[in-house]
């Protein structure tokens, strides 16, 4: 049923069986959470053995002995490993903590040094709708952020080469180039080779920011292909202006993983020393557990399809209630991604932040409107990111049958008034 072949008096009748349904579960006093992109516990337990797996054994084949101090570039086992995961080679990797955000943010922080004695106001690409702890960062430096449209493959890149043409204040953008978060878009080659040639256009202090999050979080039985930007950016020599980043959170413990960063070997020198005023390592004894775990990128793809198994049955799950119930609609559009973590959802336009509060009612806790763009600000009122992963499969149905509802009850409520 297409809403908007619907008469007026069809709508106004539908809006109130809707408005019975919602008094209906509202007066159940959920209490559900549809806003957290991390794992969940079965999917931490995963990797319990982590616990206890270096067993006493503290040394490397060199002799480091891993609880010590030193050695800010990870232990070179780690930088091996990242090496392959990132297309990169070793000497190009840095092993960090638990969080590649804070590599992003400190990153960046060095960077800003540069640009602000440039004397400009420098200026960021931001892909819409995308992550909003890019958007905060750059918010907290001061870096005014630019959108750009994503499509199906990446960002529009007509516009975003048009951009970097026209302003010289633009000096980077974010890329969340494999299941994209919140569309789960994987950059085609096109794409990957376009993002390589930038720089020779934005000069010498632009940068590639390659969060590559979602790497290895595949949820199909065959992964998105990605074109290795390293090796694109070899060839047109701008390997000193991309900055790749990854890490464990959603491979073994979010909050106890290790992240990895790669870039040309005399920017991450520099970032080497700039670290080196605030830290004398990282913690190198995690990076070994790790290690031992993981082994190598067979054993990593084996741990990954474990968290495939559990789930590939919730995205199932929440795109069937989706097709089910606003299929053919008119009402909304969302994303069916290959992988990651998020389906990012269309309303009509204006709807986005009426529907989430109305959810919000009825118990169901929603990524605030906006916060897929800059400054929170969604132009169209329209996107919402729906996290999957964290709730059990009964909640996320409820919390799912909620939402729907509540698409449902505002999109009849907004064309009843057209
Ligand atoms: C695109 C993206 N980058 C980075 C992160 C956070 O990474 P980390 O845990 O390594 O700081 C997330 C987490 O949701 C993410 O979606």
């Amino acid at each position: 049923m297409n809403y908007h072949d619907l008469s007026k008096k069809e709508l106004e009748s539908l809006h109130a069986s809707l408005s019975e349904q919602f008094e209906r579960i509202k007066s159940e006093r959920l209490s559900l959470d549809l806003t957290r992109g991390k794992p969940g516990a079965d999917q931490l337990d995963l990797s319990n053995d982590l616990d206890g797996i270096l067993n006493g054994f503290y040394l490397l084949q060199d002799g480091t002995d891993v609880r010590n101090y030193g050695g800010i570039l990870g232990i070179p086992e780690a930088r091996e490993f990242g090496a392959e995961l990132l297309g990169s080679t070793p000497d190009e990797v840095m092993v960090g903590g638990n969080s590649s955000l804070t590599l992003m943010y400190l990153f960046l922080r060095m960077m800003m040094e540069l640009w602000q004695s440039a004397e400009q106001q420098p200026r960021f690409l931001c892909p819409v709708p995308g992550y909003d702890r890019h958007f905060a960062i750059c918010e907290e430096f001061g870096i005014d952020m630019v959108t750009v449209p994503m499509t199906d493959t990446g960002p529009d890149m007509d516009i975003v080469e048009r951009l970097v043409h026209e302003d010289t204040s633009i000096k980077g953008i974010w890329c969340v180039p494999r299941y994209s978060n919140p569309t789960g878009c994987t950059y085609s080659d096109e794409v990957v080779d376009r993002m390589s040639r930038l720089p020779q256009h934005a000069g010498d202090d632009f940068v590639i920011m390659w969060d590559n999050a979602y790497i290895a979080h595949h949820l199909a039985e065959t992964p998105d292909p990605l074109k290795s930007i390293m090796a694109c950016c070899r060839e047109t020599d701008t390997t000193k202006n991309l900055v790749i980043l990854a890490s464990t959170s959603k491979i073994t413990f979010a909050g106890a993983g290790i992240s990895f960063l790669a870039t040309a070997r005399e920017q991450l020198a520099q970032f080497e020393k700039y670290l080196g005023i605030a830290m004398i390592g990282f913690d190198k004894v995690n990076q070994l557990r790790h290690l031992r775990f993981l082994e190598d990128q067979a054993g990593l793809a084996a741990h990954m399809e474990k968290h495939r198994q559990i789930l590939a049955p919730k995205f199932k799950s929440v795109l069937s209630i989706l097709e089910t119930e606003l299929g053919g609609t008119g009402i909304a559009r969302w994303t069916k991604p290959n992988g990651g973590y998020f389906v990012s959802l269309d309303t009509m336009p204006g709807l986005a932040s009426n529907v989430i509060g109305m959810a919000a009612d009825a118990g169901v806790k929603l990524t605030p409107a906006g916060a897929t763009f800059p400054y929170g600000r969604d132009p169209e009122n329209s996107n919402i990111r729906i996290a999957p992963t964290y709730p059990p499969v009964e909640q996320l149905n409820k919390a799912m049958s909620v939402l729907v509802l509540c698409i449902q009850l505002c999109s009849a409520a907004q064309l009843t008034k057209a």
